[in-house]
């Protein structure tokens, strides 16, 4: 059984009529949902679109991440649900306790839905609740990086007023090839200003 935080009784629903899309944040995994999270998972790296990992993996290493990221206390774990099944995740990633400095700003990171679940809102309100978690945390800022071969994303991204401020230009190899980084920002807190 998924263990509710107080937030997930207002999970949102997603666009997708007919296909109940739900986000939800979750503190443990039930056997079928992290099954289902591990299968979205390779679903998405197949795919092309991993975060992070450019193989599949095998089924225990992808439910030793899972479940290593919940034990992690700066991490909390959204899942996207299709029909009642998990097909996607996003992680809200708070600054480490030494980095006083940048303890105003939080990360979005790992956004995946699996290919057989896009166009259903999920990763739109996957990251409104990772924003509004951040948010209601007291951070000032999210920041996240994308591959500049994820269109989808940056598109997502944009749509959703992410500023966009840098491009590294050796982020990420894959299939023997460099590719460029794109690093995004949104101020959460007084309307969108620096204070
Ligand atoms: C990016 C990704 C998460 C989008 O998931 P999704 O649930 O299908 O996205 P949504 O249905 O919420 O779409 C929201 C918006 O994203 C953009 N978008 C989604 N799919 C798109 C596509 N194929 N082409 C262009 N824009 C796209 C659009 O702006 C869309 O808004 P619209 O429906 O009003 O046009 C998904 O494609 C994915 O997992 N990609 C691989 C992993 C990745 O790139 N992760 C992000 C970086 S960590």
């Amino acid at each position: 059984m998924t263990a509710m935080q107080p937030d997930d009784l207002e999970a949102d629903s997603g666009a997708g009529e007919g296909h109940d899309p739900m986000v939800e944040r979750v503190a443990e995994l039930a056997d079928d949902d992290l099954a289902a999270l591990c299968e979205a998972a390779n679903a998405a790296i197949i795919d092309g679109g991993g975060f992070g990992w450019v193989n599949p993996q095998p089924r225990l290493s992808l439910e030793s991440y899972f479940k290593g990221t919940l034990l992690v206390p700066e991490r909390q774990l959204f899942v996207a649900r299709l029909d009642g099944t998990v097909v996607g995740s996003a992680q809200l990633v708070r600054p480490a306790r030494n980095n006083e400095a940048r303890a105003f700003a939080a990360e979005l990171q790992h956004s995946f839905v699996a290919p057989y679940a896009r166009g259903h809102g999920l990763a739109r309100n996957m990251t409104l609740r990772v924003e509004d978690a951040a948010r209601s945390l007291g951070y000032h800022l999210l920041n996240l990086d994308v591959r500049e071969t994820q269109r989808a994303a940056i598109a997502l991204y944009e749509s959703l007023g992410y500023i966009r401020w840098g491009i590294h230009p050796a982020y990420a190899r894959v299939g023997g090839r460099t590719i460029r980084g794109i690093f995004y920002y949104k101020l959460l807190q007084h309307g969108g200003r620096i204070v």
